[in-house]
This record gives structure tokens, C-alpha cells and sequence, in this order.
């Protein structure tokens, strides 16, 4: 692929020497003895210039090609912008596949089963990860016609998902993530929520079970409601709502798996119902999907956007400009990006969804001295998230007097409400950004910091040693600084016990576990209010957490208007992502 010139006068990336160790390992191009073919600059440039390269279609835009790409290169460098991992991998490849976010149909028949599983291996191969709904698959025992034989159901087809996609690395560098969702109404389902009961059961799938509005009453009724087989619409048996709640809970509780998500809420913001229902999300829940639809994040760091002489601490007007140059990138990318399916184009062309979110946000918190469980911490998140979106779509607005609106907009739900067109179907989602945080070096998604200082285990087995930048210099500023503070603070991984240290301080820089589960929750519900599609957040937990909590949580999430939930229990899995020195 042809890329622009890279011009001689761009400035040099400023990384964390952790964001260096990622970016080499991971994300550079390598030749066949596995040297790299680029620097971190040519890098950041191949990915700029190309996607300011599709702007040349357009000659309407505002823009020309080279400028643009030199927005986008300052945007990325300064780490204010990154597009999610497939972007920075492949963008201006051979390979191309931009997208990190995918879901497949999986159809009750032998030949659409393993349709299903080729086109996830050839999705995982190029970087993306697949949820998929196994609902319309006939309950284990059925009959099948062609046979006469008995079917196997749901879970044993999973188990070929979960074992294809172990021998396919992702852009042949990760393995797959999928994501897999059974409806509470399916007749197989508590073998589902049982699932991954043995350790090591189903490694490459996150489960979910789908629940529906239906259901949610009968919890709340106490009544019973129905299981039906999905290929004849006949109802198999009747369970006790609250019993299968209790299961839900116990295991979330127990493991952490599998989570919940609401189906008919997510169906309600279905933009383009016209096209299908959505049945599943992406792997890691914050993205809901059509069959064959694909969707490209991005996400924007907060931390960067502190700026203490101006209102509120927050520089206004420098993140309007970015998320303008954001979703301009992000809509560059959709048509930049080469699928795997004919049909995945196809459907990505028709609605040209993007998911634009917001990671940082601890941080940013810390700049402002302000605590994440507070009612001012919750209402700066709304704030900033309310402004994210109204700008996003004000951007899509402008792209659509430009391109056009994306081709379903006369379907969609927002011709009906006649909102002004828009260029992209969604605009908005809070990704976990798991990688681009440590990129960006700043703290994941909207989720406070794990630890104020902790070793990161990534890359398969290798550990990163990290101390949050913005306590070091608050501490530097107080009496009490010393080296051994520091080792303290290494050691415990939080200071909200520390006495000696000032109660101010010990307010504001909460980690995850400081943080009562609640606020966690509440935190997701003020981002959510504000975001099209979902939010990526877990609720973390303390150990001695009951499950009448986690039942609480539950109930929280569903009045409260979220998509779904993952709560965490500090310590229920043996293996962490992440871990303090003290749990090394
Ligand atoms: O930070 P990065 O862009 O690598 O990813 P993320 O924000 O942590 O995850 C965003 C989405 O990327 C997930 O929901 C998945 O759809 C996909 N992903 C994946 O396919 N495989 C992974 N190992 C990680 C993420």
C-alpha cells in the first residue's frame, strides 16, 4: 500500500519506556527474521498517513490529505488519540483489517456452525476478536431430522469455538478473545452459567448470559418463567426466576463468570432495527453488534487534557478539537479497513458504526484532586461523557453534510426521531483498552488505577513495574516524602491506610479496591447515560464481599440503566491480570 511521504520536520513520540517494550514487541512491523521495518515515528506515520489518505475521496472535505495527516500523527504522538490495537498493527499493511470488534451469527445447523468457526479463525488471524449468541442452537438431546439422531447443544459446539480459536493467534501475535452469550430463556442454560466451573474450562470466551426484560420481572415477582427450544418455539420446562438469579449471582461471586447483560435494553438503542436484532457484543461486552457487523474504537486520553488555568481544570476546547479529529479518523478507518466476509463489509458500509471513549480518567481525577467516589467524581464523569458524545455526533453531523449519512439512516431510529443525519450509526463506547493504556500511559478506560504502584503482567509472562506519575509528584511535594515511603507505597499498592500521610491525599488516590463497589457501579451507569453503545467496567469486590453484594450489584445495574455487568471478587481466580508487589 502506497503511504505519504513521512515530511522531515515531525516531532519525536514521547513514550514510557513500558509503552516501548509493547510497541516493539507487539506492534512494530517485523520482516521475516523478525527485525523490525520501522521506528516508533514511521510507525505512528504509516498509521496517520494512511488513514488521512482516504480523506482524498471526499471533495467536499475541509481537508487536505498531507495536513490531515499531520493532525492525526501530532494527535497520536502527543497520546491524546489512539485507535484500537488491530489500527495501529495493520493500518497501511497488506494485511489492513482495522477493526477489533466482530459479531457472527451461529445458525442450528451443521453447515452454519462451522461456517461460524472458519469465519471467526479468519477474523481472529487479522487481529479481531468475535462474540457470538449460541441461542438459536437446539437444546443438547433434541432430535435432528436429517439423522434422526440427538443433538449436542450449545456447549459441546462452544467447546469447538474455544479449541479453534486456541491454535489461531491474533495477527499472529495473541490469541483470540470471543465472547459467547446464551439467552436465559434457552433450555440449556444452567449448564451454561455452570460452564466454566473447572478452571482452565473455556479459557478463550468470556460467557454472558442475556437477560430479558421478562426475566428481570420474575425475578422481582418471584414467579417462573419459561425455557423454550429455540427450533420450534416450544416451551421445554418452567424454572424458578429467583433460583436461576441465585445460581447467576453465586457464580459470578465464586469466579467472576459469567457476567450479565441486559438484551431487550440493548435492543432498545438499537439504531438500525430495520436490519436485525442484536443477539451478542464484542469479547469484552462494551460493543453490541449485528450479525456480521464490525466495529473500530478509539479512545482518548483524558490525562492530557488537564489544564489548570482553564474551567474546572479541564482544557475544553483542546478536547473538542480531538474528538472532532477523532471521529473523523474513525470514520476514515471504516473505509480504510479490508474485512475478512464480503458480508462484513457489506453490513460495516451500511450503519458505519465507530466507537469513540475516554481512558485516563483516573488520572485525570488525580490532577484535579478530585476523589472517584464522590458525587463530584461522578458528575465530572457524566459531564466529560455528555460532552464526548454531544461533540462526537456533532462531528458525525458534520462528516454526513460532507459524505453523506451513513446508507441506513432512513431506517434508523434517528430519522424517526428526526435528529439531524448523522455519518455513523453510533459514535460512542468506553473500550477496556487494556493495551493502548499502556501505550498512552495513562489508566485504563474509565476505571480507576489498580494500584498506585504494581508490576503489570503482560506479553506473555513478562512483568512491567509501574508507580502512577501523578502521586510520585504529590508526595514529592509533602514532608513525609522519603525513599522508603515509596517502597511502602510499592509494597501496599494503596495509601488509604497510611495515617501519617494527609487525609486529602489518602481521599483522592483510590485504587480499585478502595473504591466501594458501589461508586464502581455508579460510576458505569454516569458514563453509560452518555454513551451509545456499552461500557467496558468491572466492580471489583473485596474477598469478603457476600453474595447478597454481588446480588446488590446485580440489581444496581438493571435499575440504573446499564447494559450489562462484571463484577470481580479480589482473589477469587488464582491468576491475575494484574497484582501489587504484596500479591506477587
Ligand atoms: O487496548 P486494545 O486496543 O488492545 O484493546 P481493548 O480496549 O482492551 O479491547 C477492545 C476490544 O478489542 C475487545 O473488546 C475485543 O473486541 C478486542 N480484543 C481482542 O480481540 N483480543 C484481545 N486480546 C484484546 C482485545
Amino acid at each position: 500500500m502506497k503511504i505519504m511521504p513521512m515530511p522531515q520536520d515531525l516531532p519525536e513520540p514521547v513514550l514510557t519506556p513500558n509503552a516501548k517494550t509493547v510497541l516493539s514487541k507487539r506492534y512494530l512491523r517485523k520482516g521475516d527474521d523478525g527485525q523490525p521495518l520501522e521506528d516508533f515515528k514511521t510507525m505512528f506515520w504509516r498509521v496517520a498517513a494512511s488513514v488521512a489518505g482516504e480523506e482524498d475521496k471526499y471533495q467536499e472535505s475541509s481537508y487536505n490529505s498531507l495536513d490531515l495527516g499531520r493532525s492525526f500523527y501530532q494527535l497520536l504522538v502527543e497520546g491524546k488519540f489512539l485507535p484500537n490495537s488491530p489500527t495501529l498493527m495493520n493500518a497501511g499493511t497488506d494485511l489492513g483489517q482495522l477493526a477489533a470488534c466482530f459479531v457472527l451469527p451461529v445458525g442450528d445447523s451443521m453447515d452454519e456452525i462451522f461456517d461460524s468457526i472458519k469465519n471467526a479463525a479468519l477474523i481472529h488471524k487479522s487481529g479481531g476478536g468475535t462474540g457470538f449468541s449460541f441461542s438459536r442452537l437446539r437444546p443438547k438431546d433434541s432430535r435432528v431430522g436429517s439423522t434422526g439422531g440427538i443433538a449436542s447443544g450449545p456447549l459441546s459446539f462452544l467447546k469447538i469455538f474455544n479449541t479453534a480459536t486456541e491454535q489461531v493467534k491474533q495477527g499472529g501475535t495473541r490469541r483470540g478473545a470471543n465472547m459467547g452469550i446464551l439467552r436465559v430463556d434457552h433450555p440449556d442454560i444452567m449448564d451454561f452459567i455452570r460452564a466454566k466451573e473447572r478452571d482452565g474450562e473455556l479459557n478463550n470466551f468470556n460467557l454472558s448470559v442475556a437477560l430479558t426484560e421478562k426475566f428481570m420481572q420474575s425475578v422481582e415477582s418471584g414467579s417462573d418463567y419459561s425455557l423454550t427450544a429455540p427450533q420450534n418455539n416450544q416451551e421445554t420446562e418452567r424454572l424458578n426466576a429467583r433460583e436461576v438469579f441465585s445460581l447467576l449471582v453465586h457464580k459470578a461471586w465464586e469466579s467472576g463468570d459469567p457476567g450479565i447483560i441486559f438484551l431487550d435494553r440493548i435492543n432498545k438503542d438499537n439504531p438500525t432495527p430495520g436490519l436485525g436484532e442484536m443477539e451478542s457484543t464484542n469479547p469484552c461486552g462494551e460493543q453490541p453488534l449485528l450479525p456480521y457487523e464490525a466495529c473500530n474504537l478509539g479512545s482518548i486520553n483524558l490525562d492530557r487534557f488537564y489544564s489548570p488555568t482553564a474551567e474546572g481544570g479541564i482544557d475544553w476546547e483542546g478536547l473538542r478539537e480531538a474528538v472532532h479529529l477523532s471521529v473523523r479518523f474513525l470514520d476514515n478507518v471504516i473505509d480504510l479497513s479490508r474485512y475478512p466476509l464480503e458480508r462484513i463489509t457489506e453490513m460495516v458500509h451500511k450503519t458505519r458504526k465507530i466507537g469513540l471513549g475516554v481512558m485516563g480518567f483516573a488520572d485525570l481525577l488525580f490532577q484535579l484532586r478530585v476523589a472517584y467516589d464522590s458525587h463530584r467524581g461522578l458528575q465530572l464523569g457524566e459531564k466529560i461523557m455528555e460532552f464526548v458524545q454531544r461533540e462526537s455526533r456533532s462531528a458525525s453531523r458534520i462528516l454526513a453534510q460532507e459524505r453523506g449519512p451513513f446508507p441506513e439512516y432512513e431506517h434508523s431510529i434517528y430519522a424517526r426521531q428526526n435528529l439531524g443525519p448523522y455519518r455513523n450509526a453510533t459514535t460512542t463506547t468506553i473500550a477496556p483498552t487494556g493495551t493502548l493504556s499502556i501505550i498512552a500511559g495513562c489508566s485504563s478506560g474509565i476505571e480507576p488505577i489498580f494500584a498506585l504502584s504494581f508490576t503489570r503482567q503482560v506479553l506473555d509472562g513478562e512483568r512491567l513495574l509501574e508507580v502512577n506519575p501523578h502521586l510520585e509528584e504529590a508526595l514529592k511535594n509533602t514532608r513525609s516524602y522519603s525513599d522508603k515511603l515509596m517502597e511502602d507505597v510499592a509494597k501496599k499498592g494503596s495509601i488509604k491506610q497510611m495515617e501519617h500521610l494527609d487525609q486529602d491525599l489518602r481521599d483522592v488516590f483510590v485504587t480499585a479496591m478502595d473504591v466501594p463497589a458501589q461508586y464502581h457501579l455508579k460510576m458505569q451507569a454516569a458514563f453509560q447515560k452518555y454513551t451509545d453503545n456499552a461500557v467496558s467496567k468491572t466492580v471489583n469486590l473485596p474477598f469478603d464481599a457476600t453474595q447478597e453484594d454481588v446480588w446488590q450489584i446485580y440489581w444496581m445495574a438493571y435499575e440504573m440503566g446499564c447494559k450489562g455487568v462484571t463484577v470481580y471478587r479480589d482473589g477469587c481466580r488464582a491468576e491475575q491480570v494484574l497484582s501489587t508487589q504484596d500479591g506477587e
